[in-house]
């Protein structure tokens, strides 16, 4: 299948990264790089948009330091919905389609069970709430949108935003000997973005707009994750299970976040592996098993 062409923002982060590398034998693609590409100045995004002459774009930069957004509010509305909401509008002026990522932590948790779309978002946190503002801009701007929310990811390239991904934190931390304390209840599904970036590609063929969840199949708090991490490497370190309250991380964040792919599901998208089979795969990949 062809695809149209494609502008791709924050195409050297964690996600961006996987969807350039998908994306390049697959269409014509325009990776747009920070501080080159700034979404936040608005007339030059517009005027490097308009030039470009793209179908699609691809949006991937967030703010994503969850506990730094509670200290700087201003910067994570800047980026996350602000800079959005002007996004939005210049898609809607060039007649784009729009692709935007969302976060599991535009829930409160309190349902227990998978969370699908038609769910009511309720965030707890200054990022949730800066994230969730965004998505209502690209739904209300936007005629032809995908939001795509996701949970947990992690991918070769690993979190501009936040430094590392956890897989890689783990993996790094596998040896040194010190106690671990990890969070235990706090429930989430590890994503892949390698496969993430599959699945994103799957669907714009569909050209079914909408809000969408998209990750791996499973669930596992934390610490379940670093325990079959630990698993995979044969590694045994000193893993402590801790609560969210003992852990004492800045921001509130939901003791339930895992998302159901529904409406992919409904639409026929081809299945998400088990996070653990994910894993796996990343592990192989970046040769530490
Ligand atoms: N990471 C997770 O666990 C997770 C979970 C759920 C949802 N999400 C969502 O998934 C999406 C992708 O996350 P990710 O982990 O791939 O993030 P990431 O690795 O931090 O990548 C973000 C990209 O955006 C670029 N960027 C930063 N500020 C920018 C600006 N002002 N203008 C243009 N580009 C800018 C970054 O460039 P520089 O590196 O040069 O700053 C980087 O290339 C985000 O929307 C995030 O909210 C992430």
């Amino acid at each position: 299948m062809s695809y149209p062409k494609i502008a791709l923002i924050g195409a050297d982060g964690q996600l961006g990264t996987d969807l350039l590398a998908h994306l390049k034998s697959k269409t014509e693609v325009a990776p747009l790089y920070y501080p080159d590409f700034d979404l936040t100045q608005p007339e030059t995004a517009k005027s490097i948009l308009t030039d470009l002459k793209s179908d699609i774009v691809i949006n991937t930069a967030a703010f994503n330091r969850v506990d730094e957004c509670e200290d700087n509010p201003e910067e994570a509305l800047a980026l996350n919905t602000l800079a959005v909401r002007d996004l939005s509008l210049t898609c809607r002026d060039l007649g784009l389609v729009l692709v935007h990522f969302s976060t599991d932590y535009v829930f409160n948790g309190n349902k227990r069970a998978p969370y699908i779309e038609m769910d009511e978002a309720a965030p707890l946190s200054v990022y949730g709430v800066s994230k969730l503002a965004g998505e209502f801009f690209v739904s209300s701007i936007v005629p032809c949108h995908f939001i795509i929310r996701t949970c947990g990811l992690y991918g070769a390239a690993g979190c501009w935003g936040k430094g590392n991904n956890f897989v890689d934190t783990m993996v790094s931390l596998a040896d040194n000997g010190k106690p671990l304390r990890i969070v235990d209840d706090q429930w989430i599904t590890p994503t892949s973005t390698w496969e993430l970036a599959d699945k994103v590609i799957e669907l714009l063929g569909h050209e079914k707009y909408g809000l969408y969840h998209l990750t791996n199949e499973g669930e596992c708090t934390w610490y379940g994750f670093a325990q079959e991490i630990f698993l995979l490497l044969g590694k045994l370190p000193d893993v402590i299970p801790v609560d969210s309250a003992t852990y004492g991380a800045k921001a509130p964040r939901p003791a339930y976040s895992v998302l159901e792919n529904k409406r992919a599901k409904d639409l026929g998208l081809s299945d998400f592996s088990h996070w653990k089979h994910a894993l796996k795969d990343y592990l192989i990949k970046k040769g530490h098993i």
